[in-house]
């Protein structure tokens, strides 16, 4: 399949796609991983504001179009089946995505913002295995990985309450915009992971 996985900052996109590429054996494509690894990248030369990806990223701003539209066409032209995790994030984003390829559908995951400040301030990150946690909701059992966890840069309150206006003003014209024509999968993700997934699964088999 060709899925998008759209929802706001916490809403569970990096959770879910894990369990959606393993379970159909696609490729995860994630811009904000992608960027993450790049975050000290000199994009002087595309004429930004800023010099490298990380100094968008740390404030909540959205990197520019030009540098996450390169990631993104150079990933799906190399995935078969994929689920993209965090692009589209605005309509520009949105109308260049179809230029590159074609959808089965998109799973848009709906949380209330104050799960969404409570998942995000709590989240924690393995940074050996990329695993996602959380200090109340899926704490780790082994000590060892519990005690080299990592907390994400962009999760502090501040940098919190700015990517979800971010999401609110240039994110949601895009859900609606998938909603306009008949791709979107709303999915109920205020929900425990496992009763998430279940329905996203059962979305996808009936969408591909
Ligand atoms: P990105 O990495 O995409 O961050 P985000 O959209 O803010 O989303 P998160 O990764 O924070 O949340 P998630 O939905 O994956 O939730 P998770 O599964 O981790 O982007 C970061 C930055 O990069 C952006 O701000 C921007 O600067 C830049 N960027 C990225 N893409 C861009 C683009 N296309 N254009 C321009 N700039 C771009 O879960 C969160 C927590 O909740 C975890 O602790 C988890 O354990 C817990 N949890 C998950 N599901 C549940 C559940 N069902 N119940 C309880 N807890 C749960
Ligand atoms: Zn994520």
């Amino acid at each position: 399949p060709r899925l998008l996985i759209l929802g706001a900052p916490g809403a569970g996109k990096g959770t879910q796609s894990a369990k959606i590429t393993e379970e159909f054996d696609i490729d995860h494509i994630t811009t904000g991983d992608a960027l993450r690894s790049n975050k000290g990248m000199d994009i002087s030369e595309m004429e930004t504001e800023y010099d490298t990806p990380g100094e968008y990223m740390d404030q909540g701003e959205l990197v520019p179009d030009d540098v996450v539209n390169a990631i993104v066409d150079e990933a799906l032209s190399q995935a078969d089946g994929f689920v993209l995790d965090g692009y589209p994030r605005n309509l520009e984003q949105a109308e260049e995505l179809e230029g590159m390829t074609d959808l089965d559908a998109a799973l848009y995951l709906d949380v209330s913002d104050d799960e969404l400040v409570h998942r995000l301030t709590g989240r924690r990150l393995d940074p050996e295995t990329g695993d996602i946690y959380h200090v109340e909701y899926n704490p780790p059992e082994d000590p060892e990985v519990e005690a080299r966890l990592e907390q994400r840069d962009d999760d502090t309150e501040a940098t919190v309450n700015e990517r979800l206006r971010v999401f609110k003003e240039n994110t949601e014209p895009v859900i609606d915009h998938y909603d306009d024509e008949g791709l979107l999968e709303r999915v109920d993700g205020e929900q425990a992971p496992e009763e998430v997934w279940e329905e996203l699964r059962t979305t996808i088999e009936n969408a591909t």
